[in-house]
């Protein structure tokens, strides 16, 4: 029997590399050189499954209309905003992601970024490296105290509420949190959370607001300027979520004007170029790192060939989103 066709889009772990590479007849981008669009639209002629990560774009107009030969995308991350999954749908293409396994690391990156943000970390490095620190002195490079402060969670799904966790247990934080969608009680009882009932009532009460909702369009720019301005002159925002819940220009301006204190970043609209207002604040800015650890970055690509095996196995991905 012929093995079915991959396309892995990226340099992955290498233990998941030789997985596929045993199971299919997989191509895989050793130079790891970022596919464009336009290649990749080509792929579906060729390969009988896509395996895409957040780098690659796959916008409506990727999907073929006719002769398609790849009927499943196994993406590698649990986010997929950058996949039409509504073009994917209509296309006869299944689409898969890998949650859970990233949650922890992911959560522990929201908490660096909070402590980062709040201590003023990467201000502090800055200063050391360029060899400009003058000594010890009490009002030198004050920050804000988290222990105790108010831990405000918007989209309490598996990685919000395992930041809660974080927040709560090791920092003896008070957690409130708004969904958009129901949250069972015993969930929210792990950690004493308190739902409120609007975005709004979130940025008015919290200390540290940590997003964790998925991007898209539905939440696209969901931090606008007028929002910044309910949040407390105290506060900090973090974001591990997707660059675009956040308008970059009106977080710039409002860090600019103390709107708010400082503010913790790991995605980008338009990654990876940062969005050139945010250099010039004293925004934490990482690159996009909150599942990169080795045994989460080997989980998920394991959990994306689980999900190829059932598929070409003929049986229902277990982690299907579309
Ligand atoms: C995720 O899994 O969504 C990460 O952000 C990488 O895509």
């Amino acid at each position: 029997m012929t093995k079915p066709k991959i396309l892995v889009t990226r340099r992955w772990p290498k233990s998941v590399e030789e997985r596929l590479s045993q199971t299919y007849d997989a191509t895989l981008n050793t130079d790891d050189k970022p596919m464009s669009t336009q290649e990749i639209a080509e792929a579906f002629a060729e390969f009988d499954a896509i395996c895409p990560t957040v780098s690659d774009k796959l916008p409506a107009d990727i999907f073929p209309k006719e002769t398609l030969r790849a009927k499943i995308l196994g993406n590698y991350g649990v986010g997929f905003s950058h996949i039409d999954t509504d073009a994917a749908k209509a296309a006869g293409v299944a689409v898969t992601n890998t949650p859970d396994v990233l949650s922890e690391c992911t959560a522990d990156l929201a908490i660096t970024l909070m402590l980062m943000a709040a201590r003023r970390a990467s201000e502090g490095e800055r200063e050391v490296r360029a060899g400009q620190w003058t000594g010890w002195r009490p009002t030198h490079m004050v920050g804000t105290k988290v222990s105790g402060a108010t831990f405000g969670v918007l989209g309490f799904g598996r990685i919000g509420r395992t930041a809660a966790k974080r927040a709560h247990f090791g920092f003896g934080m008070k957690v409130i949190y708004y969904d958009a969608f129901p949250v069972k009680p015993e969930l929210a009882a792990e950690t004493g959370a308190e739902a409120r009932d609007s975005i709004e009532a979130v940025l008015r009460e919290a200390d540290v607001v940590s997003l964790h909702m998925p991007g898209g369009k539905e939440n696209y720019h969901l931090i606008n300027a007028q929002r910044l301005e309910m949040m407390k002159p105290t506060a900090i925002l973090v974001n591990t979520a997707r660059g675009e819940v956040v308008d970059a220009a009106a977080l710039a301006a409002a860090l600019k004007a103390g709107t708010i204190a400082g503010a913790g970043l790991d995605v980008y609209e338009g990654e990876p170029t940062i969005p050139p207002p945010l250099l010039d604040t004293n925004a934490v800015l990482l690159p996009h790192l909150g599942s990169a650890t080795e045994t989460t970055r080997e989980a998920m690509g394991m959990m994306v060939a689980d999900n190829l095996d059932a598929f070409f196995a003929g049986k229902e991905p277990p982690n299907r989103v579309a």
